[in-house]
């Protein structure tokens, strides 16, 4: 949610500043903006409701700095508009400021400000973050002081990056919730709100804390803690690749992220299976098979797709270790104020690793003395390096803003959790055995699925058209078929803005069967399990009713039953929700493309939630 980029250094600012913002568009895509602050001390800035590639196609000549800030923009207070663009400035234009997060009082600081005298451009709440640094500074205070008292006002969550044409060369920064990561080169310092911004230059990082300021210079930094004591903090070297931002030949990074999902699948596993135990290897998880034992539930926490994909993680370990286990939105879970016991292990389910709910979520956790995993894709991001250990996806890094390739690593990451559980309680080496060989045939057989895309694509078109008439479409499954079809109808709500409901077969007749008819079509998860046949009767009731039937089987579904069916292949029935999900990618993304949907930026979202 909004991208944060800064830069000290010898380079002119805005090409390093701008390549960072597209490293991080993904983030949120509304407006864009840069800021420099010359040699000279003189402030410029650019920005508007336009995409990076267009805000640097647009970049006046000599805009020239050796120091600048950059952000590209998810829209909380005020439309997406140039106004209301980052970076935000004062009346006189000295202080500019990027922000992502969200100023809770700022409609107080606002009325304060006016007070003051003071004229407000924009509807954003940074914008009150820019005049208050502008008052501090202008009584006398250094950028870093005016920072630290303006902070001292403020209610709510933020990263921030501020220059000042007082002090050329430096940039300040702080966060309260929201990341920050300091990249230090050589003899030139970045920042930004992913690493993926500045990972082409550098690899050596300090992930800011809550709380922390930091002055960043072409030198060095120095990180301070809410009390202004220096919190001397020495760069680790992060792992990761330099993210290539092309779609290698594909129309969009979606479709790419779709056809990656056998290679994905292949780094989860990779070195994690054990034929000799029949078990899988999780070198990650901090916690002995005695510890385990004691283990009497487990409890998933995950927003959107990912707690879509605890639920089928815990279907896994409920099937596989016979161990209590539910997933929870971490959005509602600490306002409910949970009972946290000592005996249950919470597991926290992330793609980024900065998704604002689930991280407040395993703090509340460890707050009250839980213990937390992670099961997430993002090495070394805030989640991750909060919980207690865990799994890493390793399915790359995903740029689309709804997820594929990292909501099946999660299953396939589940899989490997539950059969590791699973063999320390009571499955048999012949069972584990089983589930060895179904996972390592998993990315052949999601190759297989894949290489039906083209008959996918023209049902997803069809379908999408018939929607023009309903407005709507239903999905159905049951037990392990459930969740498949949540997420399901989740990738077509968020990509191709056609309404989806997602329903227990078997709760269809007591209540949204009223909505069946010829113009409201249906997407059947129907596996080859032992419901198969009680699935069939719900089709029948539907083709009663004159409804259009999708099928996602093992085998072609009677066309009495389902005017269409895709098949999968099978593989171990609790393996069944990785196989089913892909076509139902296909199909979301082939309806949007049907509909003309932009599908990797989708209106309104953004990759990481990073507000409550
Ligand atoms: C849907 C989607 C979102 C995310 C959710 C959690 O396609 O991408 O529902 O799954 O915002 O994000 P992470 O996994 O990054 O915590």
């Amino acid at each position: 949610m909004c991208g944060i980029v800064a830069y000290v250094g010898p380079q002119d600012a805005a090409p390093v500043l701008l390549e960072g913002l597209q490293r991080l568009e993904y983030r949120g895509y509304d407006s864009a903006g840069v800021a420099v602050v010359t040699r000279s001390g003189a402030l410029k800035v650019h920005k508007a409701k336009l995409r990076v590639a267009e805000l640097a196609a647009s970049l006046p000549a000599r805009f020239k700095g050796t120091s600048g800030i950059g952000h590209t923009r998810w829209a909380t207070h005020g439309e997406p508009n140039d106004v209301n663009a980052h970076p935000h400035t004062d009346t006189a234009e000295r202080i500019a400021v990027v922000h992502n997060g969200v100023i809770e009082n700022a409609d107080e600081l606002r009325a304060a400000l006016a007070a003051d005298g003071v004229e407000f451009r924009s509807q954003t709440d940074t914008e009150v973050l820019a005049h208050l640094v502008a008052q501090y500074a202008e009584r006398g205070a250094g950028l870093e002081e005016a920072v630290r008292s303006t902070l001292r006002r403020v209610v709510g969550t933020y990263g921030i990056a501020v220059v000042d044409v007082s002090e050329p060369g430096v940039v300040v920064v702080a966060r309260n919730g929201s990341p920050l990561v300091l990249g230090v080169g050589e003899k030139e310092m970045f920042v930004a709100s992913d690493v993926t911004a500045f990972v082409a230059y550098t690899r050596q990082v300090v992930h800011l804390e809550d709380g922390e300021l930091a002055v960043v210079r072409a030198s060095g930094y120095r990180t301070f803690n809410e009390e202004a004591r220096a919190t001397h903090r020495t760069p680790s070297e992060v792992d990761m690749e330099v993210v290539e931002f092309d779609t290698a030949g594909h129309a969009h990074f979606l479709a790419k992220e779709i056809h990656e999902q056998p290679d994905a699948v292949e780094r989860t596993l990779r070195g994690r299976l054990d034929r000799r135990f029949a078990t899988a290897h999780l070198g990650g998880l901090n916690l002995g098979a005695r510890e385990l034992r004691e283990v009497r539930r487990i409890k998933i926490l995950g927003c959107g797709s990912a707690y879509y994909a605890g639920e089928i993680g815990a279907q896994l370990i409920e099937d596989l270790a016979r161990m209590p286990a539910s997933s929870e939105p971490a959005s509602e879970f600490r306002y409910r104020n949970p009972v946290i016991e000592s005996d249950t292990l919470y597991i926290a389910v992330s793609q980024s690793g900065e998704t604002y709910d689930t991280l407040a979520a395993v703090k509340e956790v460890k707050r009250k003395g839980g213990r937390v995993l992670g099961v997430v894709n993002s090495v070394g991001s805030a989640i991750a390096r909060e919980c207690d250990g865990g799994v890493y996806l390793h399915a790359g890094p995903e740029v689309s803003v709804a997820s594929t390739k990292a909501f099946t690593s999660t299953i396939v990451a589940f899989a490997l959790l539950a059969l590791h559980f699973g063999r320390i309680q009571d499955l048999s080496p012949a069972a584990g055995g089983r589930l060895v060989e179904a996972l390592d045939a998993l990315p052949g057989q999601i190759r297989e699925i894949l290489a039906q895309e083209e008959r996918i694509a023209a049902l997803a078109a069809e379908y999408a058209s018939e929607h023009a008439k309903s407005g709507s479409m239903m999905f159905i499954g049951r037990v392990r078929g459930f969740p498949v079809a949540r997420e399901a109808a989740q990738k077509l709500k968020e990509i191709s803005y056609i309404h989806a409901e997602a329903y227990p077969a078997s709760e269809l007749k007591h209540g949204p069967l009223a909505l069946i008819g010829p113009e409201l079509p249906t997407v059947a998860v129907v596996p080859d399990d032992e419901l198969f046949d009680k699935n069939l009767t719900t089709l029948g009731e539907i083709r009663t009713r004159a409804g259009r039937v999708l099928a996602v089987a093992h085998r072609e579904i009677d066309p009495a039953l389902a005017e269409h069916t895709v098949v999968v292949p099978k593989s171990e029935p609790v393996l069944d929700a990785v196989l089913l999900n892909i076509p139902l990618q296909l199909f979301a993304y082939h309806a949007a493309l049907a509909l003309g949907r932009d599908v990797d930026r989708p209106r309104n979202l953004a990759k990481s939630v990073t507000v409550e």
